[in-house]
């Protein structure tokens, strides 16, 4: 898969291995910074990827700041989008099963780089399970009452 990723400067160091997993597990990856280690503003780079992702750019995204929260926040803000902060594997598996999550947020202060490694295979490997899952996430598209 393309996999575009992106980071703060909370979430530098996790997005490094990030994208070594990833690369790794032989997907491509297209890292959208920060170049510099500095402080940046999160949602800058969420768009960045979530652009990205609902263009079609790319098949998934993973974004890391402090928490994931900010970024998560921001990345829902596009149409198609799905982004999931995850923080174990439970997080990760239902994300992507239950959500068709096509964006993967974690958090670089509250998740231990093995946690988040694991958490990126589960995300990469698991496929939507369909069904009624399918007809709930079209809902979250339309706000309509039934
Ligand atoms: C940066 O200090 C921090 O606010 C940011 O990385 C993130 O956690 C926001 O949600």
């Amino acid at each position: 898969m393309r996999i575009a990723i992106a980071n703060d400067h909370a979430g530098h160091d996790l997005k490094v291995a990030l994208a070594a997993r990833a690369q790794a597990l032989g997907h491509t990856v297209v890292d959208l910074g920060p170049a510099e280690a500095g402080p940046v503003d999160y949602p800058i780079y969420a768009h960045r990827v979530a652009r990205q992702v609902a263009t079609g750019a790319v098949d998934r995204g993973v974004l890391v700041c402090g928490t994931g929260i900010g970024m998560s926040i921001a990345a829902n803000r596009h149409r198609g989008v799905r982004a999931a902060l995850c923080h174990d594997a439970f997080t990760a598996e239902a994300a992507r099963r239950h959500n068709d999550a096509n964006v993967l947020c974690l958090g670089g202060r509250t998740t231990a780089v093995a946690v988040a490694l694991q958490i990126l295979d589960i995300f990469l490997a698991t496929d939507f399970e369909g069904g009624r899952h399918e007809r709930r996430v079209q809902r979250i598209e339309t706000e309509e009452e039934p």
